[in-house]
């Protein structure tokens, strides 16, 4: 397969995941996933690898909880190098990278978040937003800083938040933008 080479790291589901792999398939995104990493064993973006033939991989994280024990960090890039990836594609990867895998991958790692940054960064980005009294969020693609969501954005697409929204349809709706604006920001850099 041809294409800018990625590899894809997740904690969750994969639905992003899951829109950049279909993209692939259907040949309007130019890119080789060479790799899928969790740091969840069971992880339900481990399973969408596999469906979709990509070698795929757990890397167990230590005891930390917000980021991967200096080892599975150090595990992570080597496996990333491995497979001569050119850009790291974060899909509700919930670890916070540091500087072994930011130097490997300067200006090449990328994250989609679920609000309009620089609003409403770290967990459930979607409850703050609700909370807030907002009538409009929506997701923020950007590069991956040494920061809590706090790289250069790249595109965002808005989303908008209804009378009487619950935080889980709220979610969902931003899903639903996440898995658009994602393929396509990927589109215009494997051009
Ligand atoms: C997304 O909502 C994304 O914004 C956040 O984590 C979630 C991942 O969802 N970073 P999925 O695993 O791609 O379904």
């Amino acid at each position: 397969m041809g294409g800018v080479r990625i590899g894809i790291l997740g904690s969750g589901k994969g639905s992003n995941c899951r829109a950049i792999l279909e993209g692939i398939r259907d040949g309007s995104l130019y890119a080789d996933p060479r790799l899928v990493i969790s740091d969840v064993a069971d992880a339900g973006i481990l399973e969408i690898a596999r469906e979709f033939s990509v070698p795929n991989e757990y890397i167990p994280p230590g005891n930390y909880r917000t980021v991967l024990e200096p080892k599975a960090e150090e595990t992570l890039v080597q496996k990333l190098r491995e497979a001569a990836v050119e850009w790291v594609v974060l899909a509700g990867f919930m670890r916070i990278l540091k500087t072994p895998t930011l130097t490997a991958f300067p200006h090449r790692i990328l994250n989609i978040h679920p609000s309009l940054l620089p609003k409403y960064p770290g967990l459930e980005a979607w409850k703050q937003a609700l909370a807030a009294g907002e009538s409009v969020t929506g997701c923020t693609v950007h590069y991956v800083d040494a920061g809590v969501d706090s790289g250069e954005i790249i595109a965002q697409r808005e989303v908008p938040i209804l009378p009487n929204d619950t935080a889980a349809a709220l979610h969902a709706r931003i899903q639903v933008g996440e898995r658009e604006l994602y393929p396509e920001v990927l589109k215009q850099l494997c051009r």
